[in-house]
């Protein structure tokens, strides 16, 4: 059978997606949905697809298996809940939104309607993420360390505090849910911001450029995740998570995983695509009704953004925060 795929977004990632879904035996790219009619269009002539820039008309006309979701997180919203009331499967790129509000009644519609959903935390689909998870298991985790440093991404969206929620909340949630899913459940946030540089070197910088937080997890580990944006163009930044245990180090990053144990070091290349990889579990489950590949649905993904809301809160009021489970959560 074959899957009929809406897109909306027609930016960087949209296209990422869709040039994925390109290459999968029995997909077809169908519609595609812009801001404007010409930025489908442009879009929808390089796929075979049909272009729409009314979410609406989009879903009414066309019979989707599947919508995939690529919007700045300020765009949430409508677009859900249009394709939560006509039942269709979608998966969203992550962070769900700048909040935590709408997200949360996102997913009591979702879990309302057991709608099928995969969320873009694409990392936790890597090898190596599975290898750090499963050597992890069974040890007391004393220690993590994490961080995104690097340069500020040039769409005038994520400069501005209302489009993208801020560093951590677009870009570092990427760390917080590997964090998550590889020790366990953050409880307490105490965090600290700043805008030193990016604010008097560019227009329209709206974000801090710096920022470190501390986490406690619920089986008493505790962490750091800091991240800057404040790099040059030109200076290679680091995203990373390093986890202690009485047994060594595990020092993850996108590329590689470094063990460091009593008898030396091994380490281990990154050898999978995780965008692949994810899309291939959410298709799977579309075709089957197999969830169990999908390893970040709209639930689990509305606890990393619980995590890293709380976190701006607790930047914005000096206060030490507790996570509790998001209300409407099972
Ligand atoms: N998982 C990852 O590794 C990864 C990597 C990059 C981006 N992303 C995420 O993907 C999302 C999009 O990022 P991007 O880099 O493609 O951004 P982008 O700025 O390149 O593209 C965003 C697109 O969304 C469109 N858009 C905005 N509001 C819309 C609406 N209401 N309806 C339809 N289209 C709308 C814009 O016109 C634009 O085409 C972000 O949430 C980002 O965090 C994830």
């Amino acid at each position: 059978m074959t899957l009929h795929i809406g897109i909306i977004g027609t930016g960087w990632f949209s296209k990422v997606h869709a040039d994925l879904l390109q290459q999968i035996k029995d997909v077809k790219i169908q519609a595609i949905l812009g801001t404007s009619k010409e930025k489908a269009q442009t879009m929808a002539v390089k796929y075979g697809a049909v272009s729409y820039e009314d979410v609406t008309t989009m879903l009414e006309q066309e019979h989707l298996d599947a919508v995939y979701v690529c919007v700045p997180p300020m765009a949430h919203g409508e677009i859900e809940f249009a394709l939560i009331e006509r039942g269709i499967p979608f998966f969203v790129e992550k962070p769900l939104s700048v909040d935590l509000d709408l997200p949360m009644r996102i997913e009591a519609a979702v879990r309302e309607t057991g709608l099928l959903t995969a969320v873009g935390y694409h990392l936790r689909y890597q090898k190596n993420a599975e290898k750090l998870k499963r050597e992890l298991s069974g040890q007391t985790i004393g220690m993590a360390s994490g961080c995104w440093n690097g340069g500020m991404p040039g769409v005038a969206w994520w400069r501005d505090q209302e489009g993208s929620g801020g560093q951590f909340i677009e870009q570092t949630t990427h760390i917080v849910d590997l964090l998550r899913y590889v020790a366990g459940e953050v409880v307490e946030v105490q965090a600290m911001y700043a805008g030193r540089s990016m604010h008097k070197l560019h227009e329209g910088v709206t974000v801090p450029d710096v920022g470190t937080v501390n986490l406690k997890l619920q089986n008493g580990a505790v962490a750091n995740i800091m991240n800057t944006c404040l790099l040059p163009d030109g200076v290679a930044g680091r995203a990373g998570l390093t986890l202690y245990t009485s047994e060594g180090i595990w020092d993850w990053n996108p590329e590689q995983l470094a063990v460091s144990l009593t008898d030396g070091q091994r380490t281990t290349a990154n050898d999978n695509n995780p965008y692949k990889s994810e899309t291939e579990a959410f298709l799977h489950a579309l075709r089957t009704g197999d969830r169990s590949l999908i390893r970040s649905d709209y639930h689990d993904a509305l606890r990393t953004q619980a995590v890293t809301v709380a976190a701006l809160q607790s930047a914005r009021s000096g206060e030490r925060l507790f996570i509790s489970e998001p209300a409407n959560q099972t």
